[in-house]
């Protein structure tokens, strides 16, 4: 059985309590919530407002994936939003064991994105403090991107590194995720799918949820 972690990034914003309806008599495992701050990533999504209404609405945990710079001066609202998972990329943090520990004392689980282009090494000394790894399998920014095939290697990397570490740390793959490359990740090691297109693209998207999670 594979988590699901659908991103409402893709779903329709104009009726997102139906969106959520849906994700939430489905099979996911939890929400996806991608924010962007046109900094970080060349695109802007949403930002706390809008998480706070999904929050009031979902029942389901929701899994914050912050594609944002100095992502440490949001702990408290991110908290505020509801958050069960707060995601902060490698790549934009100068003080991660910090902000790690404070993501942990605000009640989150903490997690950590890495970018295709950034090595599994990196994790080396703070990966016994994390719940969550989120490998990214595209380019962060936009929905509906190609799966970058290397990810598959960094996986299994990322796999070894748990072990060797003892710890209990999920592994999440985000982007270009179908029942194809969801099939090669979920071999590879992974826990946890995120999926934005294939979901709300599908004629039925609770079907694509539970195909996804009998992965
Ligand atoms: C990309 C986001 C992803 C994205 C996934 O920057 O982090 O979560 O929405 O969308 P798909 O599954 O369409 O690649
Ligand atoms: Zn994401």
């Amino acid at each position: 059985m594979t988590k699901v972690s659908p991103s409402l990034l893709s779903a329709d914003f104009g009726n997102l309590d139906r969106d959520i309806e849906m994700l939430d008599s489905s099979e996911a495992a939890m929400l996806h919530i991608d924010v962007m701050d046109g900094v970080f990533v060349p695109n802007i999504s949403f930002g706390f407002p809008v998480m706070q209404a999904i929050n009031r609405k979902a029942r389901k945990p929701l899994d914050v994936h912050l594609m944002i710079v100095q992502p440490e001066r949001y702990v408290s609202q991110v908290r505020d939003c509801g958050a069960e998972i707060m995601c902060v990329h490698y790549e934009a943090c100068t003080h991660l064991n910090r902000l790690v520990n404070q993501i942990r004392q605000g009640g989150m689980k903490p997690a950590v994105a890495l970018n295709p282009s950034t090595p599994v090494a990196m994790l080396e000394d703070i990966i016994d403090d994390l719940d969550m790894v989120l490998i990214m399998s595209v380019n962060p920014g936009f929905a509906a991107q190609k799966f970058i095939p290397g990810t598959l290697k960094k996986i299994k990397q990322l796999r070894e590194m748990i072990a060797a570490h003892g710890v209990n740390v999920e592994i999440e793959v985000d982007g270009g995720i179908n029942l194809e490359t969801g099939r090669a990740v979920v071999d590879a090691g992974a826990d946890i799918v995120v999926a934005g297109n294939f979901v709300f693209k599908a004629p039925e998207p609770v079907k694509a949820i539970s195909d996804l999670s009998a992965l």
